[in-house]
């Protein structure tokens, strides 16, 4: 797409508060439905889009004092968001004080833009604000692109985990990076 500048010609980054709920919720359910529609069927695919990307849901994230949102917007649209909070990794890692990457979607048109580049970087911020010294996450083993993109920002691969999508059983790869 011409009209889209690259990452340097984008406004910064904003904390998202309560008010966010009803257009985050948006953005994340489409965006997560674009990344893995491929993956399910359409209804394990709405049932989990209601479950987990819910205008409530949403809300209650943004409240939480151990959990962080960052949204970034184009010229009054949103064009990423990333969430970190304080939870434990499903598998056994030998760090202290690890902060999960929960969620890091950056709509299709900027995609090869290094606006991931700088979303990451605005991630390991607030994760170290939680009090972190890693962060790890979890990705779905055929998401080829998001894991070129996190060895590339520096994560490593720490063990795999399951994840479910409705009834799908889903095998993820668990991906940790230091924050210094
Ligand atoms: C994951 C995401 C944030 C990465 O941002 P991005 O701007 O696409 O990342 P980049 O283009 O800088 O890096 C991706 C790398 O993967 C490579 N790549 C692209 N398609 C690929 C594929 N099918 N298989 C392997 N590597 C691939 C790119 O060439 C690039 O590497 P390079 O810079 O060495 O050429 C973005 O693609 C996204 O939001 N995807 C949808 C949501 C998602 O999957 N989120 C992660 C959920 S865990």
């Amino acid at each position: 797409m011409d009209s889209v500048p690259d990452a340097s010609g984008i406004g910064t980054f904003r904390r998202g508060v309560e008010a966010d709920a009803a257009t985050l919720a948006a953005f994340a359910a489409r965006t997560f439905q674009e990344t893995f529609a491929h993956s399910t069927s359409s209804a394990n695919m709405d049932a989990h889009l209601a479950a987990a990307y819910g205008v409530e849901q949403q809300g209650r994230e943004l409240r939480d004092p151990g959990s962080a949102t960052l949204l970034l917007e184009h010229e009054g649209v949103l064009v990423a968001f990333a969430q970190v909070r304080r939870k434990a990794p499903p598998i056994e890692v030998p760090y202290p004080r690890v902060i999960e990457l929960q969620r890091f979607y950056v709509d299709v048109p900027w995609h090869g833009r290094g606006v991931a580049q700088r979303l990451m970087a605005a991630a390991k911020g607030a994760a170290r604000e939680l009090g972190g010294e890693w962060l790890w996450l979890s990705v779905w083993e055929g998401n080829a692109r998001a894991i070129a993109f996190y060895a590339k920002a520096g994560y490593v691969d720490a063990g795999g985990t399951e994840f479910w999508l409705g009834p799908d059983r889903q095998f993820d790869r668990v991906m940790v990076a230091p924050l210094g």
